[in-house]
Order: C-alpha cells, then sequence, then structure tokens
C-alpha cells in the first residue's frame, strides 16, 4: 500500500509530515519480524529508540525489543547509534538486578540492529508525572531507594548510567522499578568503549558534566536528586531552555523542597535533597548507597 502525504506549507510543520511519514512506513515494514522475534506493536519512543512489544518464535514469551528510529537517522547517524545499541547491550550482559532491565541478546538483521530484553509491563515514572501531579512521600521515597540500589549495582561493576531521569525508570503496576537505557553509559574500566560525546538530559545533566570531562558516578547521584524532587514536589528543580538550564544547574541552588512543593512535611526532607543536588561533587552523598542510607533514615525520623 502507497503512503500519502499530504505537505503543508511551513517548512518545520513539512518535516514533521516527512518525518512522520517515515516513521509510519518504518512502522509497517517491521510489523512482522525482526531477527527470531514477532513484533507485535510498539510500547515506546525515546530520543534514539522505538520499542517494541515481541514475542519469542518457540515458546511465544514475551520480551521488549528496541531498535534505532530510522526515521531521525543520516547515515553517519546509523554507525554512532548502531554503537550506542551495541554499548547499552554490553552493559546490560554486566548487570543482572531486579531493579535493572534484563538484556537477552544484541542482534542484526539487514540495516536493523535491535536489543531483545525484559518486557516491563507497566509505564514509565515520566508518565506516572504526567498522569499525577506528585507521589505521597512514601511512593517517591520507596521508588527512589529502589532506583539507588539498581544504581550502586551498576556502580559496582564500574557503570555509570549518566541519563537517570523519569523517563528510564520503568515502574511495574506492583511498584517495582525497572531502570532501563544503558546507552550512553561509561565504564571505569575500558572494556567497553565510551562514548565522549553524547550528554545526558539538561536538568538532570551535574554541573561538572558541562565543564570537564572528569566526572564519576556522583554525576548520578546527582541526576536521582533531580528525579526525586520532582516526584516529591511535581516540579523540575531546573527547567527552561537547554542554556537557561545551563546557568541554573552551574550558578544557582534549588528553593527547598518543602518551599518549591508549598508543603511543610517536606521539610524533613530539604537538606538530604539539596545535598544530593550539590554543585560540586564533593559537597555530594558519595556513592548511591549513602544516599540510600540517608533516604531511609529520613523515612525512619520522619
Ligand atoms: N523493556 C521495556 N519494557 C517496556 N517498555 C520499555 C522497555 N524499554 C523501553 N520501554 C519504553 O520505551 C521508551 C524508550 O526506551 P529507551 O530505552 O529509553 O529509548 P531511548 O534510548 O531512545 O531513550 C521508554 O521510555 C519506555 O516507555
Ligand atoms: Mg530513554
Amino acid at each position: 500500500m502507497r503512503l500519502a502525504v499530504i505537505l503543508p506549507k511551513s517548512k518545520e510543520t513539512r518535516d514533521h509530515a516527512v518525518r512522520d511519514a517515515v516513521k509510519a512506513v518504518q512502522e509497517r515494514e517491521m510489523s512482522g519480524q525482526l531477527g527470531q522475534y514477532r513484533l507485535l506493536g510498539v510500547i515506546g519512543r525515546g530520543s534514539m529508540a522505538t520499542v517494541y512489544h515481541a514475542a519469542h518464535p518457540s515458546d511465544e514469551r514475551p520480551l521488549a525489543l528496541k531498535t534505532i528510529r530510522h526515521d531521525l537517522l543520516d547515515a553517519s547517524d546509523h554507525e554512532r547509534l548502531r554503537a550506542r545499541l551495541r554499548l547499552e547491550a554490553e552493559a546490560g550482559a554486566r548487570l543482572a538486578h531486579e531493579g535493572i532491565v534484563g538484556v537477552y541478546e544484541y542482534g542484526e538483521q539487514g540495516a536493523y540492529c535491535y536489543i531483545a530484553m525484559e518486557l516491563v509491563e507497566g509505564s514509565s515514572l515520566q508518565q506516572r508525572c504526567e498522569q499525577q501531579e506528585r507521589f505521597q512521600i512514601g511512593v517517591a521515597l520507596d521508588t527512589t531507594t529502589q532506583l539507588l540500589d539498581a544504581l550502586q549495582h551498576a556502580h559496582d561493576r564500574g557503570i555509570w548510567h549518566r541519563d537517570i531521569k523519569p523517563a528510564n525508570v520503568l515502574m511495574t503496576a506492583s511498584g517495582r522499578i525497572k531502570l532501563t537505557d544503558f546507552g550512553i553509559a561509561r565504564t571505569v574500566s575500558s572494556a567497553l568503549p565510551n562514548v565522549p560525546d553524547i550528554m545526558g538530559t539538561p536538568g538532570y545533566v551535574a554541573p561538572e558534566t558541562y565543564v570537564s570531562d572528569h566526572f564519576d558516578s556522583r554525576a548520578d547521584v546527582f541526576a536521582v536528586g533531580v528525579l526525586l524532587y520532582q516526584l516529591l514536589t511535581g516540579l523540575k528543580p531546573f527547567a527552561g531552555r537547554p542554556d537557561e538550564i545551563m546557568f541554573q544547574v552551574c550558578s544557582t541552588t534549588p528553593a527547598p523542597p518543602s518551599v518549591a512543593g508549598h508543603s511543610a512535611a517536606l521539610r524533613h526532607f530539604d537538606s538530604l535533597v539539596l545535598k544530593a543536588l550539590a554543585r560540586n561533587p564533593e559537597d555530594r552523598f558519595a556513592s548511591a548507597a549513602q544516599l540510600r542510607a540517608a533516604l531511609v533514615q529520613a523515612q525512619r525520623t520522619h
């Protein structure tokens, strides 16, 4: 079947229309099979990937299949994103934790490359944040504690995630979190190729990543601080255009959660959240485990 596209007048809208048309063609091409897996439908899209609900051929076991969004690609991007997907699969293969999405296999078929991984039935924290203004304090703390457990597991294996944000944290119906998207992860050892030219997401990126190449797992602690702030208050501590965000992150201290969220109940957690968001990594919690311990302690004395 041919796809009819009516091109609107403005260039920007026209680019979008072309992009949507390419996406539709790609998704139709791919409805069927990729590698040995049967594709059943799209479950999510990120900045680089489309994620499909898929089934294993032998036993129909459900899984998720992540592949590069071809609508975004020109040839030079393709190799870069392929490397990113491979990196994600390699990082995934080193990790085994109930709070991290399990990766089964990396594969290529013609122009397509993909990762087969554990299917998480639920939604991302991003989707949850869009549905509800803020989380109950207990739920926000429990979610963050689970995330920190998963992150410490990765850090213990020398892997820094570098793109912690609500869209990359999935949550099952029973409230279990599953961290995903290790596509720009860095490793301490050289066994995994580093991808120095890709930065995380503005608003979650720690100040030191803007100014130097010398950063470590404490950048992930900062991003968890941003996420916790958002869960508790329903607001992002740093917002605006990317250049405005960079300025705020590098030179301002956000309002304490109790002030931003107009909630006296949050006062108990203000200093902890602001310590996670400290501009100088030396003033931050030194590890995910330390932030976790402080959270548990604060929850106990609340
Ligand atoms: N294993 C999975 N199970 C269910 N949904 C997933 C899974 N992995 C990703 N998704 C969904 O797809 C979206 C994009 O996936 P992600 O890996 O973050 O792609 P990108 O690298 O492009 O950001 C996620 O925000 C989530 O909604
Ligand atoms: Mg993502």
